[in-house]
């Protein structure tokens, strides 16, 4: 997979990328993300890459030329999957969407600053629109962060133990079960007899019980059939 990541401050984005699983994906090659800083793409002397708003208002407008600009060079060198503009007032993010998405092979993201972005550049270039929820950040810069770490933890070699994206929270609607590890007893509060059964028919139902319990009581959104 490949991603390419359109931003005003590109800085933001390094740290995610440079520590931990999302560094391990890259320097395996199960990834490659480059940045790319819009003011490489401002033709005006001072880098200038927003205005005023057409008919007033506060904020500024990040500028449609040097969007185009970078967006239509990325285009011409290859085929991308999605154009993603990350946005308050996009979509909300879900397990399903970056499920979706991890199959893809290349993706733009692109992160809007100030007030936003001039409209014909979500109309000429923007496949998808996502929010990571219901809040304004000061740009999409975080919210393209989560969206790529959603995404590539999901790509085959990434996680050690493949299955463990398979039995996340939200991969069947369900939120996880508790989970305990060593001591057994910590101050009087003790691991569920259950788990120490080592019967795996059992451990298995009284999981899917507790996930249930669990939904139903923080997150009964998610047991309706609404997508
Ligand atoms: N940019 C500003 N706020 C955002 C949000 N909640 N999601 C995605 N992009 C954003």
């Amino acid at each position: 997979m490949r991603i390419d990541i359109i931003s005003a401050v590109p800085d933001l984005m390094v740290s995610p990328f440079r520590t931990s699983i999302l560094k391990r994906a890259i320097e395996k090659g199960l990834v490659n993300v480059y940045f790319h800083n819009i003011r490489d793409w401002s033709s005006n002397n001072y880098r200038q890459i927003d205005d005023a708003p057409y008919g007033g208002g506060a904020g500024m407008v990040m500028m449609i030329e040097p969007l185009d600009k970078c967006i239509s060079e990325l285009k011409s060198q290859r085929e991308y999957d999605d154009i993603i503009y990350l946005t308050p007032d996009g979509i909300t993010l879900n397990q399903k969407i970056a499920n979706n998405l991890s199959i893809k092979n290349n993706l733009i993201f692109l992160c809007g600053h100030y007030k936003g972005i001039d409209q014909r550049v979500r109309d000429l270039h923007i496949t998808k629109e996502i929010s990571i929820g219901d809040y304004v950040l000061t740009g999409g810069e975080l919210a393209a962060c989560v969206l790529a770490d959603a995404v590539i933890r999901l790509l085959p070699g990434v996680l050690s133990d493949e299955q463990s994206a398979l039995t996340d929270s939200f991969q069947d609607d369900l939120l996880s079960p508790p989970i305990y590890t060593r001591p057994e007893s910590y101050k009087g509060m003790k691991v569920p007899e259950v788990l120490l059964s080592g019967d795996p028919n059992k451990i298995d139902a009284w999981r899917h019980d507790q996930a249930v319990r669990s939904t139903t009581e923080k997150r009964p959104d998610l047991l309706g059939d609404e997508e």
